[in-house]
């Protein structure tokens, strides 16, 4: 115990003077390792339902960087054609939809949110209605033109992380760092199955899978920037990983990158 008034006031002094510097290290720790990351671009790409978007937007919070989506772009456009009775069930797709692009403002509001000019669509593109019909229009060489456009002008500028199926290799092919996301068929249909679950959808499990895999294979094979992974792309297979694991992973890969720690073992 301190008996002494004078003695106490400078233990108290002293303790808070502690306290304060740890915090103020904290925050310049974390400044100086934004502030040492320059303006990059990030390309997470991979196959469905792999979680590209949640990692994406954890690298985006973390390092301050601009999140785009590009896989929102394209169910944006289909949501598009859809309402305009430009895709048929049999998604037999009417010419007269690159025409009509051009009328279509799609922009993304503050926090990745999609907009359909004023209208916010970020509920019905993640529908299994638009999911049924979406690869086979991201398969069309004039809307892929026309996302790519759009996605190198929301890029203009600054920090970006973008995920999508070809960032890597054809929409950023010189991005400095290249994340390529892979997980388990049944661990990958039971995300989607419980997102949908939890949007207040009523999914069917095995049409859930079915749709993975039928996009899956469009988006491989097609013939117009196929889903493949980027020769100098990091792999990460997160079957077994949790949020806490990925962003670990994330972080020592771009710390790595720019000399702030070391690169993580998981490289593949
Ligand atoms: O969320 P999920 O991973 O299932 O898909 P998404 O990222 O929302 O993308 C939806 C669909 O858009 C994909 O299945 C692809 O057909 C297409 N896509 C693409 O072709 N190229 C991209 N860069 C992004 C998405």
């Amino acid at each position: 115990m301190i008996s002494n008034p004078i003695a106490f006031y400078i233990f108290v002094w002293l303790a808070g003077c502690c306290i304060f510097s740890v915090y103020l290290l904290s925050i310049l720790k974390l400044n100086h390792t934004i502030m040492r990351i320059p303006d990059i671009t990030i390309a997470v790409d991979g196959y469905s339902s792999t979680g590209k978007s949640t990692l994406a937007r954890l690298i985006a919070q973390h390092f301050d960087f601009l999140y785009l989506d590009s896989g929102a772009m394209y169910r944006g456009v289909t949501l598009f054609a859809q309402e305009q009775g430009l895709i048929a069930p049999d998604n037999t797709i009417d010419p007269a939809l690159e025409a009509a692009l051009e009328g279509l403002d799609l922009h993304f509001a503050p926090g990745t949110i999609l907009h359909m000019g004023e209208r916010n669509i970020e509920k019905e593109i993640r529908t299994m209605e638009v999911s049924s019909q979406v690869s086979p229009i991201a398969a069309v060489p004039y809307v892929r033109a026309w996302v790519d456009r759009r996605l190198h002008d929301f890029a203009a500028s600054g920090r970006v992380v973008m995920d999508g199926r070809d960032i890597g290799t054809t929409v950023f092919p010189n991005a400095e760092i290249k994340i390529f996301m892979t997980a388990r068929p049944e661990v990958r249909a039971q995300r989607r199955f419980d997102e949908l679950v939890s949007k207040g959808e009523s999914p069917v499990f095995e049409e859930v899978m079915k749709n993975l895999q039928e996009r899956d294979y469009i988006d491989s094979h097609r013939e117009t920037s196929p889903l493949r992974r980027a020769e100098d792309a990091f792999v990460l297979d997160n079957s077994e990983m949790g949020f806490t694991d990925e962003i670990a992973w994330a972080e020592g890969l771009i710390r790595g990158k720019f000399g702030l720690l070391d690169a993580p073992d998981a490289i593949a």
